[in-house]
């Protein structure tokens, strides 16, 4: 049994795309719904459209991926109509992030006046808005949209988080996530602003930003684990928590639940295999529940031992 819950959303399973990947268009997402996916994330979403950095903006290597893509999307009314007219046979986690911290208070006030029941993602951790830093390292500004977010937002409500490297960081964001009422936190964003070079050519991998990107894939998989983690011993048990960063197979989605995670998505390695990535990863899975007798996901999360 893979079954999960977040808020008020059953999900069959717990594999979700991560915002961003094989979900900005209706084709795309339509693909995710008839995948094996237990739910489907809208790509992250502005008031308007916009077409994104310059390319190449997106890289993959052995060990993961680089990106900056400036978050090109079709305009929150896009994704809404999605949503609210797609027949739902599975969650839908519907992604917005604004540059501009104001914008992100209308789009709340847009979903929250719409007919759509399903999880809503603030995204406070997009590396790539040339001239915008990331809300999730402001913790005055993180707070302050909470605060404002939850005064006309009564829908099931969740983040989007930057990873963090610091003990006292993760003492204090855990702070002041515990006095709203989240349903859950997705951690982690891709490592902001790294950098991946070509040593023949001399090249920068990606065109914007002077190359520098948000880093996803393997890399990145003992910082989303150590998110996931110290999240969960901080948080509150109210706040679910979707872990995310470098699963290639079905014993990463398995440490990310030991660690604490209600639910995992996918980034790099969906971008790199497409949808039918679900199926493998499920049975990889359930393979290793099998062998370890543990009959759901409940019966191992959260259980990590000390060495
Ligand atoms: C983009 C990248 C992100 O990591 C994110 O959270 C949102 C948008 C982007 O570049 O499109």
């Amino acid at each position: 049994d893979l079954s999960t819950t977040i808020g008020p959303n059953q999900f069959s399973n717990p594999l979700i795309n991560a915002a961003g990947v094989w979900d900005e268009t209706a084709l795309e997402l339509d693909e995710l719904v008839a995948s094996t996916a237990g739910g489907v994330t809208t790509k992250s979403a502005t008031l308007e459209p916009r077409s994104g950095n310059q390319r190449p903006r997106y890289a993959d290597v052995a060990l993961g991926s680089i990106n900056s893509m400036g978050l090109p999307n079709q305009g929150l009314k896009y994704y809404l109509n999605y949503v609210t007219t797609h027949d739902a046979s599975k969650p839908i986690d519907l992604s917005i992030a604004n540059p501009n911290p104001m914008d992100n208070l209308t789009a709340l006030q847009m979903i929250q006046d719409s007919s759509f029941q399903g999880l809503t993602e603030l995204n406070l951790s997009c590396p790539n808005v040339i001239g915008k830093p990331q809300i999730g390292y402001d913790l005055a500004a993180l707070k302050q949209i909470l605060q404002q977010a939850f005064k006309l937002f009564t829908k099931p409500l969740g983040i989007k988080l930057p990873p963090y490297f610091d003990l006292q960081q993760f003492d204090a964001v855990a702070d002041i996530l515990n006095q709203f009422p989240l349903t859950f936190i997705n951690t982690i964003n891709s490592v902001g602003n790294g950098l991946l070079v070509d040593p023949t050519s001399e090249r920068t991998l990606i065109e914007p930003k002077g190359g520098f990107g948000g880093i996803g894939g393997a890399y990145v998989k003992p910082v989303a684990l150590a998110n996931v983690h110290a999240f969960r011993s901080r948080l509150k048990p109210t706040i679910k928590i979707i872990g995310t960063g470098g699963v290639r197979n079905g014993t990463d989605v398995f440490e990310l639940i030991l660690c604490g995670a209600d639910a995992v998505s996918v980034g790099t390695t969906l971008m790199q295999a497409g949808p039918q990535l679900f199926t493998k990863l499920q049975d990889e899975l359930i393979q290793l529940m099998v062998q370890k007798h543990y009959p759901s996901l409940a019966t191992f999360r959260n259980q990590l031992k000390a060495a």
